[in-house]
């Protein structure tokens, strides 16, 4: 089969499209023929190495754990799933993943998707959809009425996590540049902020939670923005203990796990029509290297779909 992988860390050109052997299952595994796989910050930052402490892995590695496909085999302990059934996943970071033509997964990390959602949607939808309800809901615990602030509400976490703060009721707060500002409101928010016209202390009003994830200057501006008791949960940078004390608020630092659980709640809000995920750009295996670039702009609108068959 084909897959794109990394021999070695580094840029861009250690992206190999090959040909290798489809993977055998263990007795817990779906074998999953991939439709669509997506592209997430963190597949760039592994190929990179940034990671290698945290998740060592012995290369060849197969990127991508983002997946949206057909059942073609299970194991023989399954027995949720049959051959035939259209699921999707964000599978254990730590084995192969979905830039390829087949991928195991845990069939206890995969869920049938919703028939709202075309294969390439339901590949946009796990891991960032995972993160934004894991910071909002199991960490951040908001409640209808609260206001949240989400950073980078045109991107891949955070254009879902505009739409499920929304579909709990809360007043949503988002920033992106001048070129998204309609984005923004079009997925809900309540007050779209041009992070790049003035300090957000000026145009933004206390708020009971704050999603970040940018890190840096935009975590450390973060602080002031919240109620006393509120919570900054970040996906980027572990928030300092002594900064969220000094502010009389809490400080959580996420990154996520496979969970069907969630997978659930998404489907269930994708049926009720309160979550749709935005795709602005599409590519093929054979054009990884531009789908990776793209990624590291920082600046994708929605996400980044990689079409595989
Ligand atoms: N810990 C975890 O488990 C976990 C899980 C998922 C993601 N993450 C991390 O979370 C981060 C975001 O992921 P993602 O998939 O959402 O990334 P992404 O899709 O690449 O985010 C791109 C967005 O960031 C916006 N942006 C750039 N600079 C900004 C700023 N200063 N203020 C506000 N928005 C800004 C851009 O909007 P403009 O073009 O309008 O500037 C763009 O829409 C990544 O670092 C990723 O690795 C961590």
């Amino acid at each position: 089969m084909r897959a794109v992988q990394i021999k070695q860390y580094g840029g861009t050109e250690t992206l190999q499209l090959v040909q290798i052997d489809t993977p055998k299952i263990n007795a817990d595994d779906l074998l999953i023929q991939v439709k669509s796989a997506a592209i997430n910050p963190v597949d760039w930052k592994i190929r990179e190495g940034y990671l290698q402490e945290f998740i060592p892995y012995t290369l060849p590695v197969t990127l991508g754990w983002d997946v949206a496909g057909i059942v073609i085999e299970i194991g023989a302990e399954v027995s949720d799933f049959k051959v035939g059934d259209e699921v999707f996943s964000r599978p254990d970071i730590s084995r192969n993943g979905s830039y390829a033509d087949f991928i195991a997964v845990k069939a206890n990390e995969a869920v049938l998707k919703s028939t709202k959602l075309d294969f390439a949607q339901a590949a946009a939808l796990p891991l960032a959809g995972i993160t934004a309800w894991q910071c909002l809901v199991d960490v951040g615990q908001l409640q209808a009425g609260q206001r949240v602030l989400i950073h980078a509400g045109a991107g891949g976490v955070g254009h879902l996590a505009i739409q499920i703060a929304k579909a709990k009721g809360a007043i949503v707060i988002a920033t992106a540049s001048a070129s998204n500002q309609a984005l923004l409101t079009q997925l809900g928010a309540d007050q779209a902020v041009d992070y790049t016209k003035a300090p957000l202390s000026e145009q933004i009003e206390a708020v009971d939670l704050v999603i970040d994830t940018m890190g840096g200057t935009v975590q450390d501006d973060s602080w002031a923005l919240l109620k006393k008791g509120g919570m900054l949960v970040s996906v980027t940078q572990p928030p300092s203990e002594e900064t969220a004390k000094e502010f009389g608020v809490t400080g959580v630092f996420v990154f996520i796990e496979p969970s069907s659980r969630i997978l659930g709640e998404l489907n269930a809000l994708v049926e009720a029509d309160k979550l749709t995920p935005l795709i602005e750009h599409r590519f093929s295996l054979e054009q990884i290297v531009e789908a990776h670039q793209q990624s590291q702009s920082g600046h994708t609108r929605g996400k980044i779909v990689i079409e595989v068959s």
